[in-house]
């Protein structure tokens, strides 16, 4: 029959038409006033007697809204296909986030100080005046306490004045909360935020990272911990040797206390934190025994260590949301 046929046919072409002009074709191949499939099959019905034609004429109309919203269809495919993809376009970069600078520094000294069997662990960024204070042998009124500028927490309880609350001045605490809860022979590192209520210039900010550390063993010197910040230098600045010296300094909780510097190649010492021999007044107030017990301990900027890894100028750049900044690493 006519009409199936033509249905046939008229779904290929449709299918086959790939350009503006065939669809065009097809449409008048079928649609088209004079010479159209349609338009024949209706002129050709009146030739028909009065019950084929009425059994006919449903039909071809039929066909016919088919065939019409078939090739509507398609041209609107074709449409879509010729205004929206042009596949001989580059693609478009995909904008993938990635770490902040601070972040992958703090995850490669963990990852340095796990290789060397040191535990990484963490404490509270508000702490008790006793952690951040007393507890390393800095005593309320003491001098010592304007090294470290403090947020202080607004108690309001009436005891506030024996349980004061601050924002960590550095990460030393974390070692009281460690040796109150663990025995020795260990060694860990700590990582994480503190807090000073100073101005802010090219190398300080209010907010910035530390990592300290502490190995407390029967027969740890000062030897061992030039070894150990030695290879983690060597490993985080990706340097075969660097150089390492100490300057005499002083911080509280240990004795002797020193300055860390270190060397890169050919370039001038570089100031890298605090570290000493823990203090035995310290080891004593958390119940070690001094004479059996005894370790290292260090302080470091991580900022510090992003700073000259990156030769960034200025410290607030970090916090700065500047993408220009941010995007580089
Ligand atoms: N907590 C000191 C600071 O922020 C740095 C420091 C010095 C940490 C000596 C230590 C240390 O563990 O032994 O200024």
């Amino acid at each position: 029959m006519d009409i199936q046929r033509i249905r046939q046919k008229a779904i290929e072409d449709i299918s086959a038409a790939v350009t503006a002009e065939e669809i065009f074709t097809v449409k008048i191949k079928y649609l088209g006033r004079k010479q159209g499939e349609i338009n024949l099959l209706l002129r050709a019905l009146k030739d028909f007697s009065e019950e084929d034609k009425r059994k006919s004429g449903p039909l071809i109309q039929q066909l016919k809204n088919e065939i019409e919203s078939a090739i509507l269809f398609r041209e609107k495919e074709l449409n879509a296909n010729n205004a929206n993809i042009d596949i001989t376009i580059p693609g478009k970069k995909i904008d993938y986030g990635h770490l902040h600078p601070i972040t992958q520094t703090e995850d490669d000294v963990r990852q340095i100080f796990n290789s060397m069997n040191f535990s990484v662990i963490d404490g509270p960024e508000i702490e008790d005046e006793y952690y951040n204070f007393d507890a390393l042998n800095i005593p309320p009124n003491h001098p010592a306490r304007e090294m470290w500028d403090t947020f202080w927490i607004q108690s309001n309880k009436k005891d506030g004045a024996q349980n004061k609350r601050l924002l960590r001045t550095h990460t030393s605490p974390v070692q009281i909360r460690y040796m109150e809860t663990h025995k020795p022979p260990f060694q860990i590192i700590s990582i994480g935020r503190a807090f000073r209520y100073e101005a802010t210039d090219a190398t300080h900010e209010t907010n910035f990272n530390q990592v300290e550390g502490l190995a407390i063993d029967r027969n740890i010197s000062l030897a061992n911990f030039k070894f150990v910040i030695s290879e983690f230098f060597r490993q985080f600045f990706h340097q075969k040797i660097v150089q390492v010296r100490f300057r005499s300094s002083f911080f509280p909780f240990v004795e002797p206390g020193v300055e860390v510097d270190v060397k890169l190649d050919n370039s001038r010492w570089l100031e890298m934190g605090g570290a000493g021999m823990v203090h035995p007044k310290v080891l004593q107030g958390v119940g070690y025994d001094s004479k059996k017990w005894q370790g290292f301990a260090f302080g470091f900027g991580v900022e510090r260590l992003a700073i000259i890894r990156h030769k960034i100028p200025d410290i607030r750049l970090f916090a700065s949301q500047d993408l220009r900044f941010i995007k580089k690493f």
